[in-house]
């Protein structure tokens, strides 16, 4: 099937298998390698993105699906070299270790932050539930994600020193 997407901005015109997975579109095809597979079955977030402006798990999403759509991987928020404030805030926070979770993790903060701009801690765990990190114990990821908020938000920020 011909599809067309726009990706990070720009626009793809394709022909997928109607099976294309839209994760394996992204790395395969766009070598879009910032979206990562952890279970390829739901269940981790790795492969979050945004779809039409709303985070969706790639993994669980056909390319056909995405026809006439617009995307946003992890690879299409920082500009001109300058990370994006969640990206800077999860940087500062120490919020990752290995780092897999991470691309995802930033695409459904962002999602949650659209939703709640100041969350509190419960509502940040709650909307992160479908992000799994084996890593980090999830704190710093709390703390980047409230730090990310207020700098969203234009307050002043809660750097951690390195
Ligand atoms: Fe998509 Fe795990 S790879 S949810
Ligand atoms: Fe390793 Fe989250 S930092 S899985």
């Amino acid at each position: 099937m011909r599809i067309t997407v726009t990706v990070d901005g720009t626009a793809y015109t394709d022909e997928v298998e109607p099976r294309l997975l839209l994760v394996h579109y992204l790395r395969d095809r766009l070598g879009k390698v910032g979206t990562v597979i952890g279970c390829d079955t739901g269940n981790c977030g790795a492969c979050t993105v945004h779809l039409n402006g709303h985070s969706v798990k790639s993994c669980s999403v056909l390319a056909v699906q995405a026809d006439g759509g617009d995307v946003l991987t992890v690879e299409g928020l920082s500009r001109n070299g300058t990370l994006h404030p969640v990206q800077q805030a999860f940087r500062d926070n120490h919020a990752l270790q290995c780092g897999y979770c991470t691309p995802g993790m930033i695409m459904q903060t962002l999602d949650l932050l659209a939703e709640e701009p100041d969350p509190d801690e419960r509502t940040v765990r709650l909307g992160l539930e479908g992000n799994l990190c084996r890593c980090t114990g999830y704190q710093n990821i709390v703390s980047a994600v409230q730090d990310a908020a207020q700098r969203l938000r234009g307050g002043s920020t809660t750097e951690t020193p390195t």
